[in-house]
């Protein structure tokens, strides 16, 4: 007889642009997990009854993006000491006794991409953290806990970033990490990872930091892929730091997120090598 294939989705909007299916088809191929991923397109104002729908039909978990994930922890029994300080939540699993775990799987990825996959030690390093929004909020927990052992963040709107240093201040003063709030130009020296979790390419402006921030060799993470990030990339590279894109972040956000509710770990790295080489593909 056969088994009923576990169902999983990623709720957005919009979604259509999301590779999460491909990921996670690949992960499921990869380790042998019989699963299903399908993107599910819910109304601005109707994340709640999406949610509900998605469980009530098997749904076993799902993961939320724009401009859901602050709205996610709301609807989970048990959410993560990440997703508590993040106030954000991007993996939602739906457990047989009924119970809704929520987790933020975003700054692992981060953080997990910078670390295995550049090869870049978080351990002891200098961050600066350009943004203080849902992106921003979600990584700060996480580079932490990594061992940077200064983040100053940095953003358009100062008290965003204040408010950001004040909600994790606690965990920064346990591990005896220096926590800063800056205004955009107002940011002094140079960092071994300057981190851009800002929206500003896709309103069209340029990188909002001055490049003395870039310290030569040093790396220059934008949490967007494509053409989002090529402008900030190209500014890292002119001015002598390692760029790198957040194709991986992607990746291994998704890996964790598989391991979250299969409590299998997929082959990350062979995954982003693949997506790498397609998107290279595509791109001539
Ligand atoms: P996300 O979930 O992607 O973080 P968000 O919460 O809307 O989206 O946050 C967008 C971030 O990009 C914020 O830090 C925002 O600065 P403000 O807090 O001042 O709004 C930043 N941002 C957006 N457009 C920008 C621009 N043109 N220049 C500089 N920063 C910008």
């Amino acid at each position: 007889m056969s088994q009923a294939t576990d169902l999983y989705c990623v709720m957005g909007n919009p979604v259509a642009h999301s590779r999460s299916p491909a990921i996670h088809a690949r992960f499921a191929e990869l380790t042998g997990e019989v699963l299903a991923y399908e993107r599910r397109l819910v109304a601005l104002d109707g994340f709640a009854e999406g949610v509900r729908d998605f469980a009530a039909q098997g749904g076993r978990g799902c993961n939320v993006t724009v401009p859901f994930k602050t709205e996610a922890p709301a609807l989970a029994t048990h959410c993560s000491e990440r997703v508590q300080l993040a106030g954000a939540a991007n993996t939602l699993a739906f457990r047989p006794d009924g119970s809704i775990h929520c987790d933020n799987t975003d700054g692992l990825g981060l953080v997990a991409d910078i670390t295995r996959n550049a090869g870049v030690a978080l351990q002891g390093a200098s961050v600066l953290l350009v943004g203080a929004g849902g992106a921003a909020a979600g990584v700060l927990g996480p580079l932490l806990q990594a061992g940077a052992c200064q983040v100053t963040i940095a953003n358009r709107t100062v008290a965003k970033a204040e408010a950001l240093v004040q909600s994790h201040q606690a965990l920064a003063a346990h591990l005896g990490a220096q926590l800063a709030a800056s205004s955009l130009d107002g940011v002094a020296g140079a960092f071994d990872v300057v981190v851009n979790a800002t929206a500003s390419s896709l309103a069209g402006d340029a990188v909002p930091v001055t490049a003395s921030v870039l310290r030569p060799g040093g790396l220059a993470y934008d949490m967007m892929y494509g053409p989002a990030a090529q402008g900030f990339l190209d500014w890292a590279a002119a001015h002598g730091a390692v760029p790198r894109d957040g194709l991986g972040m992607l990746v291994e956000q998704a890996a964790e997120a598989f391991a979250f509710w299969r409590g299998v770990r997929p082959p990350s790295a062979q995954v982003l090598a693949e997506l790498q080489a397609q998107l290279a593909l595509q791109a001539h």
